[in-house]
């Protein structure tokens, strides 16, 4: 097998005396889609936020590429193809859509002309055009994760990290949220994504991986984990007997 894209190696953070992630170790091949999940404080959030460069691990080695990258703030790991989205959705509210995704497609090219024109490319392929010259503060909270998505993806990632990009969205949005994952998915782009619906994440994964306080529990294809007696019992119990 090639190089993986993504080496986590044994990862740890502490939070005073909380260990927030404890020993987690996870490779991602180029193209992979990893679903990631876990009960409420398990430590997804933090994961992301030390394979950003967000936070910095207590212990443990980020390599992307076969490069270390431990030492490298957010920027520079998103310049080298790593990007993210927020569970809680950040945009510049009095900045327009457009001008929002350009932010994003800055950070890859110094030229304002093709920064803008790599943005509109993005616009289309998050289907907001008609949003374009909106406030980002003017969009329903659906248009606003879809905006998130496209600042991400105008950074031209070869990994994205999605934390929750689907939660709160109704059946119909979720479907569409869908799509766009898989059209993502089809450019060849890496993905590791949190999400608690499980209806959403096995259609979408090669492969899941379980945090449970703090630690990988489990991984495997969507019938493995939810057959698996470890994770029913510390996180799908009541998804499944309901
Ligand atoms: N900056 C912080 N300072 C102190 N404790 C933190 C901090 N960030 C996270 N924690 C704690 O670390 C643990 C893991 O949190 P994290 O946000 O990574 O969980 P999560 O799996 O993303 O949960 P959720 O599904 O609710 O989003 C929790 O107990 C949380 O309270
Ligand atoms: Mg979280």
């Amino acid at each position: 097998m090639s190089e993986p894209l993504l080496q986590v190696r044994s990862i740890f953070r502490n939070f005073g005396a909380l260990r927030a992630n404890d020993d987690v170790s996870l490779d991602v091949q180029v193209g992979e889609i990893v679903g990631l999940i876990g009960p409420n404080g398990a430590g997804k959030s933090t994961f992301f936020n030390i394979i950003a460069g967000a936070l910095a691990p207590t212990r443990g080695q980020i390599l992307f590429e076969g490069r270390d990258v431990t030492a490298l703030v957010p920027a520079n790991r998103c310049r080298l193809g790593i990007a993210r989205t927020f569970q809680v959705v950040r945009s510049f509210d009095s900045m327009s859509v457009i001008d929002n995704i350009v932010v994003g497609s800055l950070l890859r090219n110094h030229d304002a002309r093709t920064a803008r024109h790599m943005a509109c490319e993005v616009l289309e392929f998050v289907e907001l055009e008609a949003r374009a010259d909106t406030p980002a503060g003017d969009l329903t909270s659906p248009e606003k994760r879809r905006l998130e998505l496209a600042r991400a993806l105008a950074t031209r990632p070869k990994l994205l990290l999605l934390d929750e990009v689907m939660a709160g969205l109704t059946p119909t949005e979720a479907l569409r949220g869908i799509a766009l994952v898989k059209r993502i998915r089809e450019t060849g782009v890496a993905i590791i994504m949190v999400e608690h619906v499980m209806e959403i994440v096995m259609p979408l994964v090669d492969r899941i991986v379980v945090l449970d306080l703090g630690k990988i529990i489990a991984s495997g294809s969507a019938a493995e984990i939810t057959t698996d007696p470890l994770v029913v019992a510390a996180y799908l119990g009541d998804s499944i007997r309901a």
